[in-house]
C-alpha cells in the first residue's frame, strides 16, 4: 500500500448538527496517531472544482472549538451533481475532471466524505473515475441511510422537533387548539415518529403509512369526549394529500422542495370539524444549533473510525453504527437504497400502543 501523509475531509450535502465533531476527531486521530497532514475541502467538491482548489490546513488546535458547533464550518452544498453541473447558461456540463484533478493537485493521498446517500454516491462515482481512495461517513438529519442504526445529525434534530411538541402543549391546551407540527425528514418519517412518540403526540403521519381525515378527525372528537381539549398533530414534510399529492413549493427550482402538508392538512380538519388548527413549519430549525451529546459521540467515534480505515488500507468503505460498535460497510451498499420507517417495527408498534394515530 502506498504510503498515507496527506488525507483531505469534506462535508457534503445539507448541514447538520454534529458535523463539526467529526471533522475534530478526524483531524486529532490523523494528525496525533498517524502524523498525517489533513486538509479540508470548502463547500464539498466545489472546493476542488475552484482554480487554486480551496482547501484549509486542519490542525487539532484549529478545530478543538468547533467540538460544540452546529453546521459545517467547512462549508457545503446540496446542489451541483458534478456530472450534469448546471452553469450559467442553463446547459448542463460535466466537471467531475475537474475535482479529480483539484484532488490530485493538492497531493492527496485519501479522502474522508461525509454525507448522506446522494452525496455518497457522487463521491463513489469520482473515486472511481479518478482512483481517489474514498472513505464515508455518513450523515443525515433524515436517518435513511439504511446500513447504520444512526446518521450525524438525526438525534440533534428529533430533539429540536420534541423540544417544540413540548412548548405546543401548553399553548394547544391554553387555547383548546389542534396543534400541527410539520417536520422535515424528506421521504422517511424517522424524525416524525421518533419525535411525535418522545413528545407525547395524538396523531403521526409519516410516508410509509396511509392515513385518512376522517381518521384524524375521529381521533380528534375521541380526545373531546374523554375530555381532553387539544391535539397534537406530528406530520413528516413528505406525506401526501389524501387523494396523493406531493405537497411543495418547488415550482421552477433544480430540486424540489417539500413543504406545506402540515396547512393542508388544518384546512382539511377545520373545514371537517371545525377545529381551531395551527400550524408550525419547523424547518431548517431541525438541522441547526448545538450538536446533542449523541451527535457529537457520533462524530468523534465515526471520524475516528474512518481515520483507521483509512490506515488498514479499506477505502470504498463507509463507517456507520450496528449494535453499540462502529462497523465499516461497503459505500455500494449504503447507497443500495434508502430506509424507510418500518410500518411492522418497534415505533410503529409502540405508537399504536400508546393510542397514537398513525394511520387506517
Ligand atoms: O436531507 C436533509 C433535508 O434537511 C431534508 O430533510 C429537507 O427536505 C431538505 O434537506 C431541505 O433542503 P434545503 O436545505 O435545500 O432546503
Amino acid at each position: 500500500m502506498d504510503e498515507i501523509k496527506r488525507i483531505g475531509i469534506l462535508t457534503s450535502g445539507g448541514d447538520c448538527a454534529g458535523l463539526n465533531a467529526a471533522i475534530r476527531a478526524v483531524v486529532h486521530r490523523a494528525v496525533n496517531t498517524y502524523d498525517w497532514e489533513v486538509l479540508g475541502i470548502c463547500q464539498a467538491t466545489h472546493g476542488l472544482m475552484m482554480r487554486p482548489p480551496q482547501a484549509i490546513n486542519l490542525t487539532p488546535d484549529k478545530v478543538n472549538t468547533y467540538l460544540t458547533a452546529g453546521g459545517t464550518f467547512l462549508g457545503t452544498t446540496n446542489k451541483g451533481d458534478p456530472f450534469a453541473f448546471p452553469m450559467p447558461d442553463g446547459s448542463l456540463r460535466d466537471r467531475s475532471q475537474e475535482i479529480i484533478e483539484g484532488y490530485h493537485s493538492l497531493g492527496l493521498d485519501a479522502l474522508i466524505g461525509i454525507g448522506g446517500d446522494g452525496s455518497l454516491a457522487i463521491l463513489q462515482r469520482l473515486a472511481g473515475q479518478g482512483g481517489l481512495k474514498l472513505v464515508g461517513i455518513p450523515k443525515t438529519i433524515d436517518n435513511d441511510v439504511g446500513v447504520t442504526e444512526m446518521s450525524i445529525g438525526f438525534d440533534t434534530a428529533v430533539g429540536i422537533a420534541t423540544e417544540a411538541l413540548d412548548r405546543l402543549h401548553f399553548t394547544a391546551a391554553s387555547h383548546s387548539r389542534v396543534m400541527i407540527l410539520e417536520v422535515m425528514g424528506r421521504d422517511a418519517g424517522h424524525i416524525a415518529i421518533t419525535a411525535g412518540i418522545a413528545g407525547g403526540a395524538d396523531v403521526i403521519l409519516i410516508p410509509e403509512i396511509p392515513y385518512s381525515i376522517e381518521g384524524i378527525c375521529r381521533t380528534i372528537k375521541q380526545h373531546q369526549e374523554q375530555g381532553k381539549n387539544y391535539c397534537l398533530v406530528v406530520v413528516a414534510e413528505a406525506v401526501r394529500t389524501e387523494a396523493g399529492a406531493t405537497v411543495s413549493s418547488s415550482k421552477g427550482l433544480e430540486q424540489c422542495r417539500l413543504g406545506g402538508i402540515g396547512q393542508y392538512l388544518a384546512e382539511q380538519i377545520c373545514g371537517r370539524i371545525g377545529a381551531e388548527t395551527r400550524v408550525t413549519v419547523l424547518g431548517h430549525t431541525q438541522r441547526g444549533g448545538t450538536p446533542s451529546y449523541l451527535d457529537r459521540l457520533l462524530g468523534s467515534t465515526f471520524g475516528v473510525a474512518a481515520v483507521d480505515l483509512i490506515a488498514e488500507g479499506k477505502f470504498d468503505h463507509v463507517v456507520t453504527w450496528q449494535n453499540r460498535r462502529v462497523v465499516s460497510v461497503p459505500i455500494s451498499e449504503a447507497i443500495a437504497g434508502y430506509a424507510a420507517v418500518n410500518p411492522n417495527g418497534v415505533l410503529v408498534k409502540t405508537a399504536r400502543g400508546l393510542g397514537i394515530y398513525l394511520g387506517d
